[in-house]
């Protein structure tokens, strides 16, 4: 599982063998970050820099510890090759804002450019003048290497540095060069202090969670979250399921769901879930009312009973006795997850089911957990006060799924020593 047995932190890797700390003073600390941050189609600004400011407190310890630091992230999905629009560059100058940092940021992420940058460094030590520097590499994913977890691209990045931190959570699940074969060749690696905070929020969803635990499940496939379904059976008293992909659950119950969304090859896994739910007591909610729209770019919608959804029309939103519903069965929760949005809530005429619920979980005693992606963006526009009530939002959407669902992730299994004094 998730845990850090047999995983230094950043803090540990600090003190050193001989624990008398700055251990990482000038050394060469590559710090996988994940940036993969949304960008505004028309103008390429970021949208979202919550994944940047999450990194920030290891950024900021290793930069206090006088090492040099070496940033690393993939954006978007390249394909193997470089690619303009999923340049680093913006985030260079975001992170230079936040920080306050000289960022430099070699034109790529191998070869002598970096290595010369990386050299010519200066370290923040007691007594020195100017803002701190760093780099920043540009994306990883501009060379096929990195996707592959190719042995030359893993030893061009090993290369540049002597300590590996892993803080890119949200990559945690992906089996690439910076994130599974370059932890691998360093003697010296460990997690940062993101991936110390989500294993240890994440972890209490999977290692006997308090009871009542109720999970809400949303977004658009069933396809997506099966095995996160299968596992929180086995772990929660009460499943309430929104979004898309209710619809193929409702259909599988028989009632005509006309335009919405539904995957028709999933209806006979979607009644065995129910079957399975029913076997093992879970109460696997379902909406009792939806709010149609006549498309997906539909500025109005109508609350309807799910038996009523009229023809032309697709769901779009829970409705306001479905969030009543999910509310109750919120209310005396110890522990709660959850992932994927209850429609469409980028839509004003579509967001109220999302945006009730982001509020009735806020409100909740019980220890609240945000999987990343969709459900994250809706609790931060949800408002911060909401947003902050939460106990844990995690910045990996797929990565947090993986974790919740009990599986091990390639990232942090790269972390592990046999022993941690052995080996270090
Ligand atoms: C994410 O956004 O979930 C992570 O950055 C991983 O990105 P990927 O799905 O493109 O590997």
């Amino acid at each position: 599982m998730g845990t850090l047995d047999n995983i230094s932190t950043i803090q540990q890797l600090e003190l050193g063998p001989l624990e008398e700390g700055g251990w990482l003073q000038s050394k060469r600390v590559f710090i996988r970050v994940d940036f993969n941050v949304p960008l505004d189609k028309k103008t390429g600004e970021i949208t979202d820099d919550s994944r940047i400011r999450a990194a920030l407190p290891t950024i900021q310890f290793a930069v206090e510890a006088g090492a040099k630091v070496i940033l690393a992230s993939h954006l978007g999905r390249p394909k193997g090759k470089p690619d303009d629009k999923y340049s680093l560059e913006p985030v260079g100058g975001r992170l230079a804002e936040l920080t306050g940092y000289d960022i430099h940021f070699p034109e790529d992420c191998i070869g002598d450019a970096p290595k010369k940058v990386i050299h010519d460094l200066r370290i923040a030590a007691s007594g020195s003048h100017g803002a701190p520097q760093v780099v920043l590499l540009e994306n990883l994913r501009f060379h096929e290497g990195e996707e592959k977890n190719d042995e030359a691209f893993v030893k061009a990045l090993g290369d540049l540095c002597d300590v590996y931190v892993d803080d890119a959570f949200g990559a945690m699940h992906r089996a690439h060069a910076s994130v599974d074969g370059l932890p691998r060749s360093k003697k010296d690696r460990g997690a940062g202090m993101l991936v110390e905070k989500e294993l240890a929020a994440l972890g209490r969803l999977v290692d006997a969670p308090e009871k009542p635990f109720v999970a809400v499940l949303g977004g658009a496939k069933v396809s997506d979250k099966i095995a996160v379904i299968e596992a929180l059976l086995g772990r929660c008293s009460a499943i309430c399921i929104g979004g898309a992909m209710a619809n193929t659950f409702l259909a599988a119950q028989g009632r005509n769901m006309q335009k919405s969304l539904v995957e028709d090859d999933k209806l006979a896994l979607a009644r065995t879930l129910l079957n399975k739910a029913d076997d093992a007591g879970v109460d696997l909610l379902l909406p009792s009312d939806v709010v149609v729209g006549d498309s997906l770019s539909a500025t109005s919608g109508k609350t309807v009973h799910v038996s009523a959804v009229p023809e032309g029309h697709m769901a779009l939103d829970i409705g306001p006795d479905s969030v009543a519903t999910f509310t109750r069965a919120l209310q005396s929760a110890k522990t709660i997850f959850w992932n994927g949005p209850m429609g469409l809530f980028e839509s004003k005429a579509f967001a109220a089911g999302t945006m009730s619920l982001a509020e009735a979980m806020s409100g909740v005693d019980g220890f609240t957990v945000v999987g990343g992606g969709d459900s994250a963006a809706a609790v931060h526009r949800a408002g911060e006060a909401i947003a902050n009530a939460f106990d844990h939002i995690s910045t990996g959407g797929g990565a947090s799924l993986e974790l919740v669902e009990g599986k091990k992730l390639p990232g942090i299994e790269a972390l592990r020593h046999k022993t941690l004094s052995a080996e270090r």
